[in-house]
């Protein structure tokens, strides 16, 4: 049982706890992590409402994209973050992390952007 005032975070690791924000939860966001999870140029897949979703950290800013890829649905989040592109593990089509807008490849279609907030240290994901 949590404490009031504690969540369950998604892809946190076992026995750490972190404050969420009850107004942001209320908002319909989802505490996906702390900053101090992901450090600048990295990414990880966190789920959120059964969803896989992928999260970078870009120069300081956290970003959200659906974690599959338009082509033949590839989870992004086991390819490459370079600079603001996320680059696809099976066919290499590019993504910018910040907008989910296709840059490069062998697809048509944008990748889903979630809105990501940041509050007290805690990352928080719209569902
Ligand atoms: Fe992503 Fe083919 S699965 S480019």
């Amino acid at each position: 049982m949590l404490s009031p005032g504690y969540l369950s975070l998604a892809g946190r690791e076992p026995g750490r706890r972190v404050v969420a924000d009850l107004s942001a939860i209320s908002e319909g966001f989802v505490a996906v992590g702390s900053t101090g999870d992901l450090a600048p140029g990295e990414m990880k897949f966190v789920a959120v409402d059964r969803e896989r979703v992928v999260l970078a950290n870009i120069d300081g800013t956290f970003y959200a994209l659906r974690d599959v890829c338009g082509h033949r649905n590839a989870p992004l989040s086991r390819g490459r973050l370079i600079g603001c592109l996320i680059e696809c593990p099976l066919h290499f089509a590019q993504f910018d992390m910040r907008t989910g807008k296709l840059v490069d490849g062998p697809v048509s279609a944008d990748i889903a952007v979630y809105e990501v907030r940041v509050e007290s240290s805690v990352i928080y994901v719209k569902q």
